[in-house]
């Protein structure tokens, strides 16, 4: 398996080429995981029609037990598996704590 982590300041088109590269290489066959790590969870709207998801971190506010794969993921173009760590309600804690909530549930 290969991870590859795309990061930089803002609006520079992190998202925007991600998902081109996740459409890309999931047409050449391969199984591709896409996670976004910002808060506005919309790394991966591109690959979903513009449509959100459920974000880990939003699932977690909102239930009392982890999150199923299946409650936090949805293929997207190509088949690519979308996720969303997502963040904390809006100022209040940072984007490294969505990050490390998720970290925390991949362990799992
Ligand atoms: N190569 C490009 N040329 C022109 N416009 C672009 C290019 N890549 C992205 N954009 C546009 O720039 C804007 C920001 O792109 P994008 O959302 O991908 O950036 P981002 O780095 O993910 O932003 P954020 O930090 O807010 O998450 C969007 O409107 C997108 O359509
Ligand atoms: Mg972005």
């Amino acid at each position: 398996m290969k991870k590859y982590a795309i990061y930089g300041k803002g609006g520079i088109g992190k998202s925007t080429i991600t998902s081109a590269l996740s459409a890309a290489v999931a047409s050449m066959g391969y199984r591709v995981m896409q996670i976004g790590c910002d808060p506005k969870a919309d790394s991966t709207s591109n690959l979903l029609n513009g449509q959100g998801l459920t974000s880990v971190m939003e699932y977690m506010r909102t239930h009392d037990e982890s999150p199923e794969l299946d409650d936090i993921m949805v293929q997207g173009f190509q088949g690519v598996y979308c996720v969303e760590a997502g963040g904390p309600t809006p100022g209040i804690g940072c984007v490294g704590r969505g990050i490390l909530y998720s970290m925390i549930f991949w362990e799992m």
